[in-house]
């Protein structure tokens, strides 16, 4: 008998076996998943989208990833690190325009002068905002010592992408050297969850040499590390990179951003009450690209509130949107396509995962 997608979608736990079939769905079968993710997400987490208006710090890197256009062994960027002044003004704009929470992202820096500069503005937006605003940092690995210091300023949320849980595909990725360990980036994320954070990580898809055997255990990953929070989207070449040598190996876009959709509404299934990103990523490849991400599943957007000057010079890969656009025309734009989408803004909410409140009360009892 052939196997019928509704019969394991309606599975308890999928296995790694029908995460290959699902990853690999077309047509009505495609269609039967998106539905069954859809439903998933207005009956546990319902149609509201959060906003995190995010603040790209700076692009000094001192890592060299593969596929990474801000590497530190990329020449073109000019590097740049963002002015107090400007973060307290992106800071003002969120609040004065009921985004919940901001998110701090940089090149990873672990120097004594970017640990205080980060805790200080920690500081400052908490004091400018009574506290309202919730903060994500995204500023990679560190040590115990600043994460805890982090957590202590303000901020509760925090981001690292494992990019990839296969490990020998890890090390195609990156350099096989002390600064990117595959070992320590996991330990990360257990560190984080042990000092409180809410705790967000995941995968880039379509990158060279990955299958969809590996996507599949890539979500197996996810849910076994009980995350609260995943972004993850298409991998996209870039020209001064590594990686770009292999281009020619690349899945075409069209077939990464569908597989991307399906890892999204596959996540959204495995783990009910998370928060899933729309990516921007999704939005390079398709310009309907973060709508479609909701449609199926996410409810995170993240408007860029980085001043426009420096947005050039924040590129991770190619054809990144909003490069021109400020932080209101973004805005104007989400609302819309939010809209479109058939979902409403949680303004004014931090919109910490469901996940993360229940695992937390449950431990604390
Ligand atoms: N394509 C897609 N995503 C990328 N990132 C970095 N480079 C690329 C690329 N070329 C993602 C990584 C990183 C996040 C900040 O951006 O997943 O964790
Ligand atoms: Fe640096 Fe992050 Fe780019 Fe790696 S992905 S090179 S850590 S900015
Ligand atoms: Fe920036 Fe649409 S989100 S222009």
């Amino acid at each position: 008998m052939p196997v019928s997608i509704e019969n394991i979608l309606l599975k308890e736990d999928f296995s790694h076996a029908d995460l290959v079939l699902l990853l690999n769905a077309q047509g009505q079968d495609k269609t039967k998943l998106y539905t069954r993710s859809a439903e998933v997400k207005k009956q546990f987490v319902g149609n509201k989208v959060y906003f995190r208006g995010l603040v790209e710090l700076s692009n000094i890197c001192s890592k060299n990833c593969l596929y990474c256009g801000i590497r530190a062994g990329n020449t073109k960027p000019d590097r740049y690190m963002v002015t107090e002044e400007e973060v307290l003004e992106a800071a003002q704009f969120a609040l004065e325009n009921g985004y919940g929470s901001m998110v701090l992202q940089s090149g990873e820096r672990c120097d004594g002068q970017f640990v205080d500069t980060v805790s200080n503005l920690l500081q400052k937006i908490k004091e400018l905002s009574g506290g309202k605003l919730g903060i994500t940092l995204s500023l990679g690995e560190q040590t115990e010592k600043t994460y805890r210091e982090w957590y202590a300023n303000g901020a509760h949320r925090y981001l690292i992408r494992i990019e990839t849980s296969d490990r020998e595909l890890y090390y195609k990725i990156h350099p096989n050297n002390k600064k990117h360990d595959f070992d320590i980036r996991i330990n990360a994320l257990t560190l984080l969850r042990d000092i409180g954070y809410n705790v967000g990580s995941g995968v880039m898809i379509g990158l060279p040499f990955q299958t969809i055997e590996h996507l599949a255990n890539d979500l197996l990953f996810l849910k076994q590390l009980d995350v609260d929070m995943v972004g993850m989207g298409p991998f996209i070449e870039h020209e001064d990179t590594p990686l770009y040598e292999f281009k020619d190996l690349l899945w075409p876009k069209k077939e990464r951003f569908d597989v991307s959709l399906k890892m999204v509404a596959l996540l959204r299934i495995m783990m009910k009450d998370i928060n899933i990103a729309a990516t921007t990523a999704m939005q390079a490849i398709d310009k309907q690209g973060r709508e479609k991400a909701l449609k199926v599943g996410a409810n995170i957007i993240m408007p860029n509130l980085t001043p426009v000057k420096y947005r050039e010079d924040y590129l991770l890969y190619e054809d990144k949107p909003c490069l021109d656009e400020d932080a209101s025309e973004c805005r104007n734009c989400l609302e819309a396509r939010i809209h479109m989408a058939g979902d409403e803004i949680g303004f004014n909410e931090w919109g910490d995962s469901k996940h993360f409140t229940k695992r937390t009360i449950s431990t604390k009892e």
